[in-house]
């Protein structure tokens, strides 16, 4: 049997694979998820929907370890601490309540996306933690009982478990927890043929001044502008459906940019206000106007961070990325397609 079925059946039989690898990849949202329902079991307020990337994997090994008196957290060979290690620790004892084993773990992740800069590292950490945790500790999910796990390390998880275009249902708070938890889950969406790129420009690689937790908060509970946004996602979000799914990469790209935009300004509006595009950002916002007015198809769309994401066609991807790092020297640019979701390992690391 190959070694990867065999730790799937392993985890199947209950018994727990006791040691898993997964890799993940982050997620861009073309229609953005900003604001909880439920803080506590990470539902959000609208529906989301994202591409995963090809580049930036984090690769996370999960290894029991009976008689253990604490969980072990390494991230990128350091030992994790404060808030990183805490969410993790809170993550892996949700994992131990579902499959009634009191095991602590090691956990090793090696992570090559730029923590905390709006580059979605928590999407990607949180997906492959989820799955090799899974795994580990024999729970036997399915690919959407995989999705829900991950939300509640981070929401934006949730759709990295997906490979390609992956949507987010924002299911419904309220009930009972368990019916709440059900409710909200991602699933792939079916795209015609768009040959996508994101191409990334990182303008500051730093970790950011405000936590996407505590901007969204701040923004459903102080914004006007956040009821008014929540209402035009909704219709973003069925516009964006339809331009998938005919490959209009002009109209996704125009949706995607008005939604994140839109985005940005319910926490510009937000009491203290929170901003995060710097001036750089805006030069890379201003490089785009410009290759659309030179007839280059070419929208951005920004996260929790003054990084730039810039959709176009693989094909014009090339020449954005020259465009955006002449406009804002000094920072990396890279260019992603759609990746794979989330996935176990092989021993030997296939
Ligand atoms: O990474 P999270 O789960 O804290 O959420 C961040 C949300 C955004 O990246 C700003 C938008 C999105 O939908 O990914």
């Amino acid at each position: 049997m190959h070694t990867e079925q065999l730790v799937r059946s392993r985890a199947k039989g209950g018994g727990g694979a006791q040691d898993a690898t997964a890799v993940a990849h982050p997620n861009i949202a073309l229609i953005k998820y900003w604001g909880k329902s439920d803080e506590r079991l990470f539902l959000p307020r609208t529906d989301s929907l994202s591409m995963t990337l090809d580049i930036f994997p984090t690769t996370t090994r999960v290894r029991l370890a009976p008689g253990a008196g604490h969980d072990t957290v390494t991230l990128n060979g350091r030992p994790a601490t404060g808030e990183a290690e805490r969410r993790i620790v809170a993550f892996l004892e949700l994992v131990r309540e579902r499959a009634g084993l009191a095991h602590r773990a090691v956990v090793d992740t090696e992570n090559t996306v730029p923590t905390g800069a709006g580059l979605a590292s928590s999407a990607s950490g949180f997906a492959a933690l989820a799955v090799a945790a899974a795994a580990a500790y024999g729970l036997g999910y399915d690919a959407t009982a995989l999705s829900r796990l991950a939300r509640r390390g981070s929401g934006s998880a949730s759709r990295s478990i997906f490979g390609g275009f992956a949507l987010w249902h924002a299911g419904r708070a309220g009930g009972t927890d368990q019916e709440a938890d059900l409710s909200s889950y991602a699933e792939p969406v079916h795209a015609a043929d768009l040959d996508p790129a994101l191409v990334i420009a990182v303008v500051n690689a730093g970790p950011k001044a405000v936590s996407s937790r505590e901007a969204m908060r701040r923004t459903v509970d102080t914004s006007p502008l956040y009821e008014p946004w929540a209402v035009s996602s909704k219709a973003d979000l069925t516009e964006m459906r339809a331009a998938l799914s005919r490959g209009d990469l002009e109209a996704v790209g125009e949706i995607a940019e008005r939604n994140a935009l839109g985005m940005h300004a319910t926490m510009l509006a937000a009491r203290p206000a929170v901003r995060y595009m710097s001036p750089a950002s805006l030069t890379v916002l201003d490089t785009v106007l410009q290759l659309r007015q030179d007839g280059t198809p070419a929208y951005v769309t920004m996260d929790a961070g003054p990084n730039v994401k810039v959709l176009c066609r693989r094909t014009d991807a090339d020449r954005v990325a020259a465009a955006v790092r002449t406009a804002a020297p000094g920072g990396a640019v890279h260019i992603a397609g759609p990746g794979e979701g989330a996935r176990l390992l092989t021993g030997d690391g296939r």
